[in-house]
């Protein structure tokens, strides 16, 4: 089966309408929905005092229905009573202020007196409900650091110097790997350190590290209390809690081994011309997450959300498309937030399953026909998708790392990776994401951008990768620090240097803007095998053994190396020094991939075409209708086609036909 409902917040209605919804959800084919994300006021209206009676009216009147129940632990956010009597547990900003209630989820996950709460709630839910027939799986809380990623309160602080006694042992050790000699920073004990709160010039940039560290940490530990009580009720029962995509303050590679299965809430803009690309790298990233097992897209909107400045629609058939992409890239359920558009409170000018305005709309029906593809497809539930042959390092070390202040210029490590990803997708290549010290053996070609804390294993895996007969592209802010946020000794990229060829003498960045380039007289393109503008980072660059592939055009560093390549063992190792724009970095992907025998799909770019369990999912997210040579059988239609004709947003699941090579535009 795949799942196909959403999140089921009953308790914002009255009884009469929880009859209407499990019908009409009946009709839309829904097969499991979430329930209790948020009902921990109603389920413990005051302390000790648990209410389970309408919940178990819900759940079994889903049961009755065929309806599974994907049961959450209710932890989202906690009641006014439990803030009132314990303001403690209310989260603390960077600067020491306090969060009020009256949203939702303002508490620090792992206060003391929060999880003494949290989880007799948990208990008490696992105690009943852990073995009625309906459940399918736990949830465990919402989200966990969307609203309050981090705390800093006194109650974290005594926590993370726990932490960094387990990691460093002794002081001196701490003094040392954080590099308190400079600034005036020693530390005599523990005690004395604090969370990374709002300093008045740039903070230790270790301690902020380690404060990231601690903090995706501290939200894994909060849900790990959960997962605890469930598996003691019943271990047979799967639990997920519901990631956020690549979500900054949770290193979600950890989190992944901590889930039975991976689930992702995924919210496309509708406005944004790329929004399907944005969509997919999210699918990718979570497939890899789940080491290529099936995983479910939690939580989408039917159409608009309500937090962006501009809420736009989706077109007809965006959401059907976004769907099977979802599907196509190796998710086992499709869900929504939420089933039945709210009349009150902050999210009632969200989409939902059931419009506020009833079944007579667009989106209903669309909901409806969904359900009917998926019920077809069910057969799918469990199947791999093809094997990518190119793998994007992912690694939120790198991404804390080289965001933070006083660094040689502002970077946006997720808009780095999206432009690397976007590259490969245009070019209808599958991408899967890894770890940089990851066994990269499967991977025809591994794209490291941006990768700035660099371990010695990484270093190791990544060479021997090379060595083995991989084509690694590394670009500039590779391998800036190791794990302590200390400069690599011998200069950027440390042991890989070797591994590519080259040495940085020094990274320089260019002004904002090509006519203040130009003003300075700084180099505004490169040349070569590939040729294009660059923007704000540079470096310069001497080859030890490498080929220069492009150099830097008139200016300061006019004939300097800008991107190399060098032969390593078996493989390629290529180095990209400059900030190359979208056509520079798409022809240096073609050859890249040409080296690598990578063949690209001829497909326009905004159309995809992804493999999984026989089926070929054909998807046209762009605004003009296209002609696909691919000949089958059209599961979702029922007929055989010996071409494809794809409306925008139109898709297609086709079993090829033996002869059918691949689709050609
Ligand atoms: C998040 C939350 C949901 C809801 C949606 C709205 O994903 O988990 O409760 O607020 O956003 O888009």
């Amino acid at each position: 089966m795949l799942w196909y409902g959403g999140d089921y917040n009953p308790e914002q209605w009255p009884r009469e309408v929880w009859a209407e919804d499990v019908e009409l959800m009946q009709r839309a084919g829904v097969t499991v929905v979430t329930v209790g994300v948020f009902s921990w006021a109603k389920l413990e209206p005051a302390d000790g005092d648990f209410r389970f009676e309408w919940l178990d009216d819900v759940i079994d009147g889903l049961h009755a229905a065929g309806i599974g129940v994907d049961l959450a632990t209710a932890t989202a956010s906690p009641p006014p009573w439990l803030t009132a009597a314990h303001p403690e547990v209310l989260a603390v900003d960077a600067s020491g202020h306090r969060w009020s209630i009256g949203s939702r989820a303002h508490h620090n996950p792992t206060s003391p007196i929060f999880r003494r709460h949290a989880d007799r709630l948990v208990s008490k839910i696992a105690e009943r409900y852990a073995h009625h027939p309906a459940l399918l799986a736990w949830h465990v809380g919402n989200e966990f650091g969307n609203e309050v990623p981090r705390d800093y309160g006194d109650e974290s602080a005594d926590a993370f110097r726990t932490w960094l006694r387990s990691r460093y042992g002794t002081i001196d050790q701490l003094n040392d790997a954080w590099g308190t000699a400079f600034w005036s920073q020693q530390y005599g004990s523990f005690d004395e350190i604090h969370p990374a709160r709002v300093t008045p010039t740039f903070p230790n940039p270790s301690q902020a590290l380690d404060y990231e560290r601690f903090g995706s940490d501290m939200l894994l530990a909060a849900y790990r209390a959960e997962v605890a009580i469930l598996r003691r009720a019943n271990s047979a029962i799967p639990i997920t809690t519901n990631f956020m995509g690549p979500f900054k303050p949770a290193d979600y590679w950890a989190w992944a081994e901590e889930v039975d299965f991976v689930s992702d809430d995924c919210y496309p803009d509708p406005l944004d011309p790329e929004g399907h690309v944005y969509a997919a790298l999210r699918r990718d990233l979570m497939r890899s997450l789940a080491g290529g097992k099936p995983w479910v897209l939690m939580e989408q909107a039917t159409s608009a959300v309500n937090w962006r400045p501009v809420n736009g629609a989706k077109r007809p058939g965006q959401m059907r498309a976004l769907s099977h992409q979802a599907i196509a890239r190796g998710a086992d359920g499709i869900m929504y937030f939420q089933w039945r558009q709210a009349a009150r409170g902050a999210e009632k000018f969200h989409s939902a399953m059931l419009p506020a305005v009833g079944t007579d709309s667009r989106i209903w029906r669309e909901v409806v026909q969904l359900g009917e593809e998926l019920a077809a497809l069910s057969d799918l539930a469990g199947a791999p998708v093809e094997q990518a042959p190119v793998a994007i390092v992912f690694d939120w070390e790198s991404w804390w790392a080289c965001e933070q202040g006083a660094m040689p210029a502002r970077t946006d490590y997720l808009a780095t990776i999206t432009e690397w990803y976007t590259g490969l997708y245009e070019l209808g290549v599958l991408v899967d994401f890894a770890r940089p010290d990851d066994d990269l053996s499967r991977y025809r070609v591994v794209v490291a951008a941006a990768t700035t804390v660099l371990s010695d294993a990484a270093a190791e895996a990544l060479d021997r990768y090379v060595q083995q007969g991989g084509h690694l592209v590394a670009t500039y802010l590779t391998g800036l620090v190791d794990p302590t946020a200390r400069l690599l000794p011998g200069g950027p990229l440390g042991p890989l240097a070797a591994t590519l060829g080259i040495r940085i003498e020094e990274i320089a960045p260019r002004a904002e803007g090509d006519a203040l380039r130009e003003r300075l007289g700084l180099s505004t393109d490169v040349r070569g095998e590939i040729s294009g503008r660059v923007g704000v980072w540079a470096e310069v660059l001497h080859t030890i053994g490498a080929t220069v592939v492009a150099r830097y055009g008139p200016g300061d560093l006019a004939g300097h190396p800008a991107v190399t390549r060098r032969g390593h063992g078996q493989g390629l190792g290529w180095y990209v020094s400059a900030e190359l724009d979208r056509p520079g970095r798409e022809a240096l992907l073609r050859i890249v991939l040409e080296r690598a025998d990578v063949a690209p799909a001829s497909t326009p770019p905004a159309v995809e075409l992804v493999r999984r369990g026989g089926l070929v999912f054909a998807i046209n997210h762009g605004t003009a209708p296209v002609r696909l040579a691919l000949a089958g059988h059209d599961v979702l239609s029922g007929l055989d086609v010996e071409h494809l004709e794809l409306e925008p947003h139109g898709t297609a699941v086709v079993q090829p036909s033996p002869e059918s090579s691949g689709a050609q535009a």
